[in-house]
């Protein structure tokens, strides 16, 4: 059976633990885009795992892991991330797979991001500047982009590079004032990167497919939240990448009617990191009491993130977009201590009720939250096992959020741990 399991809200909602719980039963786990924006926490025992670029399945021995197509790769990243792994006895060596086409992050990516960042001043998109959209732009623009395929032939690469980085030296001086970058500098880089990170080159569309044709399950693992899909979310305050689930089948050569099941994370509130609207934000003590117990502050870049209500609107949109089929709920323990708990169930916009979530941005800036109340709950969830185990106020919230979104919850996260997960199914 292949899966997917993606992000509903705007990043963040937990996937990486989900992943990690799921990979226990698959023989694969690919990434299928976005880059080291991406922060996945996997908690195993006593010991945490942050990982940005290699997928959450990783920490499982014996689980291949796919970088797909549509990743942009950051080399420095990710051979910091094979060492970390390997230094705490996990291995990688013969099961890590990046795909050729796997566009490359370079240093002038992240130099690009920065300045451009910072020439916005209060118009800024709050990216993670970590060269992520720069890439993509270059990878749409084709001329100036970099592959992983090109760490297979370094005097090429070394070609192409004087081209890029004359381009780029001009417009950062240009517009930025910026000092030039040395082709001497990033050759030096890329010889490196190629060393540790050629052998792992592959054409992954053609061994996926051999894989899933020899019965061999995938676990496809979404980056960001769906709120965030270039496509699809709140443009321009989004990531560069097809985020929701829609980015599986261009991401990796695999058809969606190839994946029997998307499970969609989400958390039992909000939350968002950088600018863009955000209908049920709470920016008082409600907002800060999440802050605080959720331990609210981004795994990329240690921002505190924006905290807000569950907003059962703009969940639903991800369901629909991403033809989601299960929720994980997860954080739910983050809400105990809180009196009343506010539901968003639908919007106001110009005077008319609705349901239906509005991805640009200027009609949801207008939107105004409509809320249900419920009471919430003082017990301690952290060792639940059972549904049965939640205070009823708690089994509420969870069924009226299965109500509005129309799907089944079926797994619900009382804890940080692998362990402390509630599975109903
Ligand atoms: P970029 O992906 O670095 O270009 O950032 C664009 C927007 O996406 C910013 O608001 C980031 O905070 C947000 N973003 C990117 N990656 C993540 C993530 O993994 N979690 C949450 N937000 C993210």
């Amino acid at each position: 059976m292949n899966t997917c399991i993606v992000g509903l809200q705007w990043g963040d909602e937990g996937k990486g633990k989900v992943v990690d719980l799921l990979a226990e039963d698959s023989d694969i786990v690919v990434r299928y885009g976005g880059g080291s924006n991406a922060g996945h926490t996997v908690v195993i025992g006593e010991e945490r795992f942050a990982l940005h670029l290699l997928p959450s399945g990783s920490v499982r021995a014996g689980v291949m892991c796919v970088i797909a197509n549509a990743v942009v790769v950051d080399p420095a990243v990710l051979i910091g991330e094979i060492d970390g792994l390997a230094l705490r006895g996990i291995a990688l060596t013969d099961r890590l797979l990046i795909s050729e086409n796997a566009h490359v992050v370079l240093d002038y990516h992240k130099r690009e991001d920065q300045l451009r960042e910072e020439s916005l001043g209060k118009e800024k998109l709050g990216t993670t500047v970590r060269g992520i959209g720069p890439c993509y732009a270059d990878k749409v623009g084709r001329s100036y982009a970099v592959r992983m395929s090109d760490f297979c032939n370094l005097p090429e690469l070394d070609r192409k590079l004087r081209t890029i980085l004359a381009y780029k030296n001009k417009l950062f001086a240009a517009l930025y004032g910026a000092e030039p970058i040395s082709i001497e500098t990033v050759m030096a880089s890329c010889r490196q990167y190629a060393e540790r990170l050629v052998p792992f080159v592959r054409d992954t569309t053609e061994w996926l497919h051999h894989a899933i044709a020899r019965g061999q399950s995938v676990l496809f693992e979404g980056a960001q939240g769906s709120l965030l899909d270039l496509d699809h979310g709140t443009f321009p305050y989004v990531t560069s990448s097809n985020a929701s689930s829609l980015g599986v089948p261009a991401g990796c050569g695999v058809p969606a009617r190839m994946i029997e099941k998307y499970i969609g994370v989400a958390k039992a509130y909000t939350t968002r990191v950088g600018a863009g609207p955000f209908p049920t934000e709470q920016e008082n003590e409600t907002g800060q009491y999440i802050r605080e117990k959720g331990h609210e502050y981004g795994t990329t870049t240690g921002r505190p993130r924006r905290c807000g209500w569950f907003d059962a609107v703009a969940a639903a949109y991800s369901v629909k977009i991403g033809s989601i089929d299960a929720l994980a709920l997860l954080h739910l323990d983050t809400l105990g201590g809180l009196k009343k708990l506010s539901l968003c169930s639908a919007y106001e916009i110009d005077g008319r009720r609705t349901t239906f979530f509005p991805a640009n941005i200027d009609r949801l800036a207008r939107a105004k939250p409509i809320y249900e109340q419920m009471a919430g709950w003082d017990e301690d969830i952290s060792q639940a096992t059972t549904f049965e185990d939640l205070p009823a106020n708690a089994q509420a919230y969870v069924r009226r959020i299965e109500t509005l979104i129309g799907k089944p919850v079926e797994m619900i996260g009382v804890g940080p741990k692998r362990s402390q997960t509630i599975i109903r199914k």
